[in-house]
């Protein structure tokens, strides 16, 4: 059986009232959902304990939007793995674009990153992808398979099976604009191929999430292709009715 997985990436979002109602509902939607299928939420590392509290003994997971590539010391600023493992966090988000473009990160920096989310025993959540210009240039292989070569390359090919990669063109994030179904298979599969040239069979486990504007009307067609083993939800997963149907579907 495919293994499925859904992420909420609540970015730069939410007040402690305003979460509340959201993971409340979460966790009291959840019959809803098909067992089989993991669910968690990223959210702003000051939120974390609260997740904690109100997810804690259920079916979702929490954790973190990125991850210092420091161990500790003097980097003001900073939270590190070992920190967000003492708050019960399973998976980190690394390398969003958002983080790429925004915050200057580089491939070198995320795959530091993922080393260090990898060591405290995180599950990491490396994210690729594409923007616009690259893509209509035909340098979207190119650009996707560097970005994950980074992290294997670093890492050491021992590290595939152990992180989640999630496919977001940057051209569908936030901007209504959804890759198609055969758009993301076509990535997801290209994604596949390089974690077995390198990891072999542990390959086919690697869960492979698409993000970029999913909607409860999108989910289930996206979700259906053969590489695609769920979805990193943005802007959707900010509400429980929509976050919830996405995870249904
Ligand atoms: P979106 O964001 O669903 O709002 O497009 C996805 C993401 O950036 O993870």
């Amino acid at each position: 059986m495919k293994r499925r997985l859904v992420i909420g990436n609540w970015k730069l979002n939410g007040r402690l009232a305003a979460n509340l109602s959201l993971l409340d509902a979460i966790r009291n939607g959840l019959s809803r959902i098909a067992t089989g299928t993991q669910l968690a939420v990223c959210v702003p590392h000051v939120y974390i304990p609260q997740a904690r509290a109100v997810l804690n003994g259920s079916a979702v997971a929490w954790g973190g939007q990125d991850v210092s590539a420091f161990g500790e010391g003097a980097y003001t600023g900073e939270v590190g793995a070992g920190m967000l493992v003492d708050l019960g966090c399973g998976y980190v988000l690394i390398g969003h674009s958002e983080r790429r473009t925004l915050f200057g990160e580089r491939d070198a920096d995320v795959a530091v990153k993922v080393k260090r989310a990898l060591s405290a025993g995180l599950v990491p959540v490396v994210c690729v992808g594409e923007s616009l210009a690259e893509r209509e240039s035909g340098s979207m292989a190119d650009v996707v398979l560097r970005q994950l070569n980074a992290v294997i390359e670093h890492c050491g090919v021992g590290a595939v099976g152990r992180f989640v990669v999630a496919y977001e063109p940057v051209w569908a994030i936030g901007t209504g604009l959804t890759a198609s179904p055969a758009q993301a298979q076509e990535v997801h599969a290209l994604i596949r191929a390089r974690l077995a040239e390198v990891g072999g069979p542990v390959a086919s486990r690697v869960p492979i999430l698409y993000g970029g504007s999913v909607k409860p009307e999108s989910a289930a067609r996206l979700f259906a292709e053969q590489d695609v083993d769920g979805g990193l939800i943005g802007g959707a997963s900010l509400n429980a009715s929509d976050f919830l149907a996405i995870c249904a579907a």
